[in-house]
């Protein structure tokens, strides 16, 4: 059985063949081939995007999908996490979507689940289907993206999209910078600044993260205001410059973006929630659709 953790569970040609089927679905060219399949989603996290479009991926596709309320599941009564996953693959089920607050969570269960185990995000470990999603919004505007040059913005060292996003663009040859204060900067070897103003001239891409405050142990910049004075991607900051924006969400307005540029039509933050059904439902095909 395969299972989607990390980006890098994933070949470059299997990738390709995700936004081929991206593609087609799009086009509204898909049949129920999920018909006889049944999907659990488990959510130790919120989640607005990642848990409902997985769900009308799902459903588009054809598939049963059960979510469990893990508020009202036995894991409060103090069963275990694995305990809780060998139930729930007791009963069959054909793939477990789960997001945890702990990293490695979704490895842990890959390694006795005879289900498909999809990550939907763990601690600040990997997003996979995130960046699968940003990369095919950043494809569907770039004929190649071999030496585009993005710049990541933001608490990149507490985010799971930023990691799961250097792994794949990377691997894509585009050119990375990370753009944060030194509190939020990784250990990492590509480039790095805390200068907007230093790389708005060398960018195609600006791709802006939230800052994880609930990932924070202690508040680590003064106020949310002195953050986005520094770092709040503006519409003036960008003037007339042909740069695509992006953001995973949930967007703190006015602190990662501002209110005109979110209206602009190069933000792309809504064309990134309309592909992550496509592209949850081209792997879900691909991990349990036995076509
Ligand atoms: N981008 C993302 O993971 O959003 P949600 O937390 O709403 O799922």
């Amino acid at each position: 059985m395969r299972h989607l953790i990390r980006t890098d569970d994933f070949s470059i040609e299997e990738i390709n063949e995700l936004f081929q089927d991206a593609e087609r679905f799009s086009d509204g060219r898909f049949e129920r081939i999920l018909q006889d399949k049944i999907i659990i989603t488990l959510f130790f996290e919120n989640s607005t995007r990642t848990k409902s479009s997985f769900e009308i991926a799902a459903k588009r596709l054809g598939a049963e999908v059960i979510h469990l309320d893990v508020t009202k599941s036995s894991t409060k009564k103090g069963e275990t996490l694995t305990d809780t996953a060998a139930n729930l693959e007791a009963m069959g089920p054909n793939a477990i979507i789960i997001r945890h607050q702990n990293a490695g969570v979704p490895k842990i269960l890959s390694q006795h689940a005879n289900a498909a185990i999809i990550n939907a995000g763990d601690g600040a470990h990997a997003h996979p289907t995130q960046a699968l999603l940003d990369l095919f919004t950043m494809h569907q505007h770039f004929d190649n993206l071999k030496d585009k040059r993005i710049a990541i913005v933001g608490d990149i060292k507490n985010s799971r999209v930023a990691n799961s996003n250097i792994e794949l663009l990377t691997r894509y040859g585009l050119d990375v910078t990370l753009v944060a204060p030194p509190q939020f900067m990784p250990k990492t070897t590509l480039k790095t600044t805390d200068s907007l103003t230093s790389i708005i001239d060398k960018v195609d891409i600006i791709m802006s993260l939230r800052t994880q405050t609930e990932r924070h142990s202690y508040p680590i910049y003064a106020s949310l205001k002195d953050y986005a004075s520094d770092f709040c991607i503006t519409k003036e900051l960008l003037g007339d410059r042909d740069i695509l924006i992006m953001h995973p969400g949930p967007v703190h307005r006015n602190v990662d973006i501002d209110d005109a540029l979110l209206d602009d039509p190069r933000s792309k933050v809504l064309n990134q929630v309309k592909n992550g059904v496509l592209i949850r439902m081209a792997v879900l095909k691909k991990l349990i659709g036995n076509v």
